[in-house]
């Protein structure tokens, strides 16, 4: 498995807030089978985006180093979650926050409710520049509970949506699982990650939450989402479009 979403890196964000337990991190990676675990800090100081990139790559070459030197077979790669508001006009050549230097770039909206207009002028910025937004946990947005209708015209612009585990296994409560899974369903959430921020709460135990997935999914589906898909992106190829069923 690939976790395209995760806070691993330590002392960059509300993640991770030590090496160690950054470490512990790596070994539940590694013990819930999944190879590769792209560090997504939160993105949020628009001014300060050199520095970002420069931490970021130091603290992820660092824990790849401590993985391979204690038999870990776990991969670091990064990218970043950028949070989506009025600044994104403002950035510089954002090319460094994307998924593995490929044209994907996981987003995220405040959780308050937000204004749909901007919502929508936020990701047409980011695609105007050439790259994909990956709406990051689109089942935590009220305002998409709200007025899903959002999520068809994020989808018809190029977006992509990437549901959490968590949510996906229950643990937001019923409402949040039954989006999670109609997210899937309908065609638009293209990958589960995890969303992790430490090794205990908020973790990445992936095989925990994956026994508690709602039944529908199938194997194929779950291939696909956990790592079938997450790959594509890895190798900077494009994902293949699908069709959705609109809400
Ligand atoms: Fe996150």
């Amino acid at each position: 498995m690939i976790d395209i979403h995760c806070h691993i890196l330590p002392n960059i964000d509300d993640g991770s807030d030590s090496l160690e337990n950054s470490f512990e991190m790596l070994k539940l990676a590694d013990e819930n089978g999944i190879d590769v675990v792209i560090a997504t800090p939160h993105f949020l100081h628009y001014s300060q985006l050199y520095e970002f990139v420069e931490d970021r790559d130091e603290k992820a070459k660092q824990l790849n180093r401590i993985s391979s030197e204690n038999g870990c077979r776990v991969v670091v790669a990064c990218g970043a979650e950028v949070f989506l508001d009025s600044r994104v006009f403002t950035a510089d050549n954002m090319d460094d926050l994307t998924i593995n230097g490929s044209r994907y770039m996981l987003c995220e909206y405040t959780l308050k409710p937000f204004d749909r207009d901007k919502a929508i002028i936020y990701a047409e910025e980011l695609i105007g520049r050439g790259y994909i937004p990956i709406i990051a946990h689109p089942e935590r947005y009220v305002t998409f509970y709200n007025d899903p209708e959002i999520v068809n015209e994020l989808h018809d612009m190029g977006c992509l949506f990437q549901v959490n585990a968590s949510g996906l296994a229950g643990h937001g409560g019923e409402k949040m699982q039954d989006f999670s899974l109609e997210l899937i369903k309908r065609g638009f959430a293209r990958f589960v990650a995890t969303d992790a921020h430490s090794p205990r709460s908020r973790n990445n135990k992936m095989l925990e939450k994956l026994a508690e997935f709602p039944e529908e999914l199938s194997r194929v589906e779950l291939e696909d989402l956990l790592s079938n898909n997450p790959l594509t992106i890895l190798k900077k190829e494009k994902l293949p479009e699908v069709g959705v069923r609109y809400f």
